[in-house]
Order: structure tokens, then sequence, then C-alpha cells
């Protein structure tokens, strides 16, 4: 047992894990309605996974999308399950909608007056259940956690848009 765990553990300082990279991409808001502090809006979220790694692949098996403003969960949504190689860079589209959600009566007012000013400062969150994968051990599950903020939501198409870099824990 503890043998074993010593060669995981070499196997491990050997392939050096990094950190898997994301960014957001764009960041539009579709169909918004803001009526009596309800929102129903579509946001459409392009993102980009890149795995930095020589030696570990990862399966992200279940990848969760959440869109949230100020403090408050606007949208959530799920993303087909993939499998990312080496070195490898998956772009990642998603559209979470917000379905007439209640919202609090500061965090309406504050998207109001950012909407007026034609642009909304969200968070995206991702949540994944992920597995490495080096040579042919894979490993538990693991909680991926991502966290990209502030990103411009944008109500046209065709501005510019930076793309936001986000904070990757596991
Ligand atoms: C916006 O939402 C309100 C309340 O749900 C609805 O009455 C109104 O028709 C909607 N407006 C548009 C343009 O869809
Ligand atoms: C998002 O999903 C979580 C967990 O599934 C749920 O608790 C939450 O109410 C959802 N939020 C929205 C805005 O749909
Ligand atoms: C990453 O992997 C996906 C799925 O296997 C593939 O479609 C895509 O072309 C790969 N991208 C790069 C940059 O290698």
């Amino acid at each position: 047992m503890v043998l074993v765990g010593l060669a995981f553990l070499v196997i491990w300082l050997v392939v050096h894990p990094r950190r898997l990279v994301f960014t957001v991409d764009d960041a539009y808001i579709d169909h918004y309605n803001l009526t009596k502090d309800h929102l129903t809006a579509t946001f459409d979220l392009s993102l980009r996974s890149f795995n930095p790694n020589r030696r570990i692949a990862v399966y992200y098996d279940d990848v969760q999308v959440t869109v949230e403003y100020d403090d408050q969960d606007l949208a959530n949504s799920t993303a087909e399950p993939f499998f990312q190689g080496r070195k490898n860079e998956t772009k990642l589209h998603v559209m979470p909608q917000a379905q007439d959600v209640a919202l609090r009566r500061r965090v309406s007012r504050n998207l109001r007056i950012e909407r007026s000013a034609g642009a909304v400062q969200l968070k995206v969150r991702l949540r994944a259940k992920v597995r490495y994968k080096v040579g042919i051990w894979k490993s538990r599950h693991r909680t991926l956690k991502v966290y990209c903020a502030p990103v411009l939501g944008l109500f046209r198409r065709g501005r510019t848009f930076e793309s936001s870099g986000c904070d990757v824990e596991i």
C-alpha cells in the first residue's frame, strides 16, 4: 500500500502537473428583459480551456457554468462532457438562460444602471468533475473550480472584447 502510494508520488513528481488555463473570449447578452425586478436573458458565452501539460490528459465529466451579477446567480447551464488531450485547447460554447429570475432590489438597480451604460460586468463560474489520465493510469474525480471576473457582457456583437482570464482551483 505504502509502496503504491510512493510510486504514485514519484510519478506525480515526474509528470509535473501544471494548472489548467481558462479564459472567456466572448460574452453576449440576448433577449434581455428586466421588468419589475425580474430578469429574462440569454447569456451567450465562449470559453476556452487549455491543458498545458505534456503528460497529463483530462476528462471533464460534469461541467456546469453559472453566470452571476453582483452576488446573485442569474443563470446556469451544463456543457457536454469532454476529453482534453495533452497540450490541447478546447473551445466551449454555453448559453445559460435566466428565466424570469427574481432579483434583489439592489442587484436589479445596479444591473439597470450598467445596462444603460452599454455593458454589464458579469462573473462566470465553471465547476467540473475532472479526472487526470497519465499513460494508462486514471485519477479519481476531483472538483475543478474556475472563476472569471470581471467578464464584460455586451448587448451588441461586433464590439471589441478583451478576453478575461480566470482563476483556477482544484
Ligand atoms: C418583458 O417581461 C415582461 C414581464 O414578464 C412582459 O410583460 C413583457 O412583455 C416582456 N417584454 C418583451 C419585449 O418581451
Ligand atoms: C443553478 O444551479 C444550482 C444547483 O443546481 C441551483 O441551486 C440554483 O438555483 C441554480 N441557479 C439558477 C439561477 O438557475
Ligand atoms: C483538442 O481536442 C479536440 C477533441 O479531441 C479536437 O477536436 C481539437 O482539434 C484539439 N485542439 C487542438 C488545438 O489540438
